[in-house]
């Protein structure tokens, strides 16, 4: 099924779409394309402004031939005469508002030139992405509370991750933004939660009692959550030699996507009470700072990134075993692993099942296995009985998660349409932001105390060997997708 134009949620007038940071990759590559997928099905109202505001000193058609060579160079589908027609009437509503973060009178200028654009005197709905590196995040805040009054209005805010770099300082992120702006407006976005399969672990848990049953601590031997890339961190690599891989993906993504599969089912669909959730497992999180509970590495090749990195002790690659404080889940062991430069490009999360005392160690224990990339799809491995020799069968709850609908959107698409319905499910909330920033900080301070080397391992590789000590005295392995 695909998505009907007839019944399909469209954003009332008037909107005012704003990128900070438009120059940036993360625009170019995510967003102009998302922007684009939501214009394809005809959801934008008449009055739109999608307001690029950047530093450098850019025309507005300089500014639309990148929007446009982005979306067509990022666009996942065919490309044909449709999309051309959609993107030049798209174009139109696309400007351009070159600026300092941190300069008053700029974002009183910007305000006139919103109005004059869009030609209306009200302040309409407002949604700002913030696409910019975390230090001017705060001074972009402070100009928009003075010139927006925001609290007044409908401004609501869309905030990447990483928000903050450490529990300490994403409470101050939090106090300040409190100070200033309404929490209904904040969004904070962590795209995993865009992600079909992610999403859909919440109905799947709530309408099927056979799975969900299987997802209970004490019926569950371990879980793995992997997301293993071949790309290297390329241009991006001054961002990232400051925060290293565990807080790049860990932190936010694969913590998420740990409590979407392990917290208690909320007792309603409420976003407050979905976070409430999700924060409780992420505050029972914990970590033993022992060697045999991280693995840390570097591709080789990486010191060559850029001259700034040679010495760089930055992390590319890491593992670790977590355990989670609670009654029935305190002996099942969670192992994270993340990393750049790897032999392919996979995201997959696996629920390995206890087995029962009589079967013998040869047998493949059962398996609830999410993908996320390259397929998502959903599994549930069982073993039968075929004659002699066991069988071993794959029931698909799902074998790939259809596009319909919404779910027809890219990433983005979806949460940017989630923050206009006003839909917070699929957002974080400031408890399980510190929450996930607290077992971090364990494990950035553990490593900062031993003053941990990352291992070195060579490009397309599996990664480092070390990653197999975490399942040390275990009967484990590193479940690899067949
Ligand atoms: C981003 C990280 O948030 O997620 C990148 O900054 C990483 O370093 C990316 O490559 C992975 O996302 P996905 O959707 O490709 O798994």
């Amino acid at each position: 099924m695909t998505t009907d134009l007839n019944t399909i949620f469209r954003i009332k007038d008037p909107l005012i779409f704003t990128i900070f940071g438009a120059s940036g990759d993360l625009a170019k590559l995510k967003i102009f394309p998302a922007l684009f997928a939501l214009a394809e099905q005809k959801r934008f109202p008449q009055k739109l402004a999608i307001v690029g505001y950047a530093r450098s000193e850019k025309s507005q058609a300089e500014f639309r031939a990148d929007f446009s060579s982005s979306v067509k160079k990022n666009y996942k589908e065919n490309w044909g005469d449709y999309q051309n027609q959609i993107l030049e009437s798209l174009l139109d509503n696309v400007h351009y508002f070159s600026g300092q973060y941190d300069d008053l009178q700029d974002y009183k200028k910007f305000k006139n030139f919103l109005a004059d654009t869009l030609a209306c005197n009200a302040l309409p709905q407002h949604l700002m992405y913030f696409s910019v590196p975390p230090f001017v995040v705060k001074p972009i805040l402070t100009q928009v509370a003075d010139v927006f009054e925001p609290k007044e209005n409908d401004v609501r805010l869309i905030l990447e991750k990483p928000f903050g770099n450490n529990e300490e300082s994403a409470s101050h992120l939090f106090s300040f933004l409190n100070q200033h702006y309404r929490e209904s407006q904040l969004y904070f976005l962590d795209h995993y939660l865009g992600k079909k399969a992610v999403r859909s672990l919440i109905p799947l848990r709530h309408m099927n009692r056979i799975l969900n049953s299987m997802l209970k601590g004490r019926e569950i031997a371990n879980i793995q959550i992997s997301a293993i890339e071949p790309m290297g961190v390329g241009e991006r690599v001054g961002y990232f030699d400051e925060v290293g891989t565990i807080k790049d993906v860990v932190q936010s993504h694969l913590l998420q996507v740990l409590a979407m599969i392990t917290m208690s089912i909320p007792i309603d669909d409420d976003a407050e009470r979905v976070q409430e959730e999700r924060a409780s497992i992420l505050k029972a999180l914990d970590f033993e700072p022992d060697v045999n509970h991280l693995a840390i590495g570097q591709y080789d090749g990486y010191l060559k990134e850029d001259e700034k990195v040679s010495e760089s002790v930055t992390e590319t690659f890491a593992a670790l075993r977590l355990s989670i404080n609670r009654e029935t889940w305190h002996d099942v062991p969670i192992f994270l692993r993340t990393g750049k430069k790897l032999d392919s490009k996979h995201t997959y999360l696996v629920v390995e099942l206890k087995k029962f005392s009589f079967q013998n160690e040869a047998q493949e224990p059962n398996r609830v296995i999410i993908e996320f990339y390259p397929r998502e799809c959903i599994q549930i491995r069982l073993l039968d009985e075929d004659g002699a020799t066991l069988r071993q069968g794959e029931i698909a709850a799902s074998e790939s998660i259809a596009c319909y609908g919404d779910y027809c959107l890219p990433e983005h698409g979806l949460l940017l349409l989630d923050v206009v319905r006003g839909e917070k499910r699929f957002f974080l909330g400031m408890p399980e932001i510190k929450a996930s920033w607290h077992i971090i900080d364990k494990v950035i301070n553990f490593m900062e105390a031993e003053k941990l080397k990352p291992e070195i391992y060579p490009p397309e590789s599996k990664g480092p060997d070390s990653q197999h000590n975490l399942m040390k005295g275990t009967k484990f392995t590193w479940y690899q997708p067949k």
